[in-house]
C-alpha cells in the first residue's frame, strides 16, 4: 500500500510517500519520496511561529512540495487531465480560504496523471489551527480530484509511530542514506528542482527502510515537543491512556523561552543543547543551581513554568551575561529538565510495567536527553526496550504522518471531512 502523508501543523510544510507492507504488528516501510520545507528562517525574526505567516507559507509551498515528493517517488507522470466542472467547483470552495492555492492546485493537477497511491493521510491536530487547515483542505482537494481515500492523523501519534519504526531500525538500502545526516541538515538541503529554487527536499531519505516488529506491549510514550509534554500508555495498538502531563509549559516551550532570555535565536532547543554540550565537555560542574520542579511529587505530572521563572530570576542577579555564563545556565537548565523527565518516566515505567519505552517529539532530538535515557534504561530497566527516533525523524516531518496514516488505512478509518483541532489529544 502506498500512502502519501501531508504535515502542516506548525512551521514545516512536508509531504512524504511511503510504500507500506505487512500488518500493524509487523510492518515494513520504504520511503519513496520525502520533501520538506522549513519556515524557521522566516519565523526567526518574530522569535516564534507566527500563525498567519505559517498559513500563507504552507499555501504557497504545498504544490511545489507535492511535485518534489512525487517526482522523487517516480510517481509524477505528465498528462493533460480534464477536471469535471462539478469537481472543480467543489475544490474551489474547499480552497477558497487559502490564498493562491486553488490556482496552483489546478495548474498542477490538470497536467499530471493521478499518481498510483492508495490513500492520503493528513495531520488533523494538534497544532496551529490556521496552519492545520491549509494541509487539511489541500488533502481534501487532492482526495477529490484523484479519487483517493483520506485519513486523519493525530500529529502526536505520528511522533509515537515514527519512534517505534525508526527505533527498530533495519539497515538502510544504500549506505548513503544516513537519515540523521539528511534531516539534521535540512535547513541547508539543496534545491531539488531548478524551477522551484526555494523548495528543498530530502532526497537522502529515499529508499530508507523503516520497520515495526517484535514490539512488546504495553508501550509507554514520553512525548516532548513545543506544545506537549506527556506520558501516554498504549496497551493495544492505537489505544491510548494518559499517564502524566505538564501542568503548565511544555518542555520545548521552556527551551524556547529560556533561549530567548539568553538572547539565542529561535528555535531555542538546539541552541541551548549546543551551549550545554560545550559546557559539559569542559566540566560536569555547573556554576548555577536551578530547581527540579515536582521531581519528588507522587504523580507522573510535570511542571516547567517554575524552572523558566527560576532562570529569569537568576538572570536578574547577573550584571554581565557572557558566553561562559550562558553556557553554564544552558547546562544546568538542560540537566534540570532531563532529571525531571527521567524521574517521571521511571515512575511511569514502574507504575505501568511497560515493556517498551518510546520518546517522541522535537525535544527528543536533544543529545543529552537521548544519552541519559539510553544509559538509565539500560541500568535501571534492562527488561524495557527503548525506541528513540532516528535524529532524522525527531522534528516534524511527513514520514511520521504517512506511517500513522498506514495504521488508520489498515483499519479502514477513512473520512470525507476533517476538522482542524488545535488541541486534539491522544488520551484524556
Ligand atoms: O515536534 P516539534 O518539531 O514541533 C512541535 O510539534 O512542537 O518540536 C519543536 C520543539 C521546539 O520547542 C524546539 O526548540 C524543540 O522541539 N527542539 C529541541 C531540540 N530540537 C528541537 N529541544 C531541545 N533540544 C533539541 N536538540
Ligand atoms: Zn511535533
Amino acid at each position: 500500500m502506498k500512502i502519501l502523508g501531508i504535515e502542516t501543523s506548525c512551521d514545516e510544510t512536508a509531504i512524504a510517500i511511503l510504500e507500506c507492507e505487512g500488518n500493524p504488528q509487523s510492518a515494513k516501510f520504504r520511503i519513496l519520496g520525502n520533501a520538506l520545507l522549513s519556515q524557521i528562517e522566516i519565523h526567526k525574526e518574530y522569535g516564534g511561529v507566527f500563525p498567519a505567516l505559517a498559513k500563507r507559507e504552507h499555501a504557497k509551498n504545498l504544490v511545489p512540495i507535492l511535485e518534489a515528493a512525487l517526482e522523487e517517488a517516480e510517481l509524477l507522470h505528465e498528462d493533460t487531465q480534464v477536471i469535471p466542472e462539478e469537481t472543480r467547483a467543489k475544490i474551489s470552495e474547499i480552497l477558497a480560504r487559502e490564498p493562491g492555492l486553488a490556482e496552483s492546485f489546478f495548474d498542477f493537477v490538470s497536467e499530471c496523471e493521478p499518481p498510483e497511491i492508495d490513500a492520503i493521510a493528513v495531520t488533523a491536530g494538534p497544532g496551529l489551527e490556521p496552519a492545520l487547515w491549509v494541509g487539511i483542505n489541500f488533502a481534501k482537494a487532492l482526495a477529490l480530484v484523484w479519487k483517493k481515500p483520506l485519513v486523519a492523523v493525530n500529529h502526536m501519534e505520528g511522533h509515537v509511530i515514527a519512534a517505534l519504526a525508526s527505533g527498530n531500525h533495519i539497515a538502510p538500502v544504500s549506505g548513503e542514506n544516513d537519515a540523521s545526516v539528511a534531516l539534521a541538515g535540512r535547513h541547508h538541503a539543496a534545491p531539488l528542482r531548478g524551477d522551484h529554487g526555494d523548495v528543498s527536499a530530502l532526497a537522502q531519505n529515499k529508499n530508507e527502510t523503516l520497520a515495526i516488529k517484535n514490539i512488546e506491549m504495553p508501550i509507554l510514550a514520553l512525548l516532548i515537543s513545543g506544545g506537549h509534554t506527556e506520558l501516554v500508555l498504549m496497551k493495544n495498538w492505537l489505544e491510548y491512556e494518559l499517564v502524566g502531563q505538564t501542568r503548565d509549559d511544555a518542555v520545548g516551550e521552556a527551551f524556547d523561552k529560556v533561549a530567548r532570555m539568553l538572547e539565542l535565536p529561535y528555535p531555542g532547543g538546539p541552541e541551548i543543547s549546543r551551549l550545554a554540550e560545550a559546557a559539559r565537555s569542559e566540566s560536569s560542574e555547573t556554576m548555577f543551581k536551578l530547581p527540579r520542579p515536582m521531581i519528588d511529587s507522587a504523580t507522573c505530572d510535570f511542571s516547567f513554568a517554575g524552572l523558566k521563572t527560576a532562570v529569569l530570576y537568576l538572570l536578574k542577579t547577573q550584571t554581565d551575561l557572557h558566553a561562559r555564563e550562558k553556557q553554564h545556565i544552558a547546562h544546568e537548565f538542560e540537566n534540570a529538565v532531563t532529571d525531571v523527565l527521567w524521574k517521571k518516566t521511571a515512575r511511569a515505567l514502574e507504575e505501568t510495567r511497560a515493556r517498551t519505552l518510546v520518546i517522541g517529539g522535537g525535544v527528543s532530538a536533544n543529545t543529552h536527553i537521548r544519552r541519559v535515557f539510553k544509559e538509565k534504561v539500560e541500568e535501571k530497566f534492562p527488561e524495557v526496550a527503548l525506541s528513540i527516533p532516528s535524529a532524522a525523524l525527531t522534528t516534524d516531518n511527513a514520514i511520521m504522518i504517512a506511517l500513522a496514516g498506514f495504521y488508520h488505512a489498515e483499519h479502514r478509518e477513512f473520512v470525507t471531512d476533517i476538522i482542524a483541532d488545535g488541541n486534539l489529544t491522544l488520551a484524556q
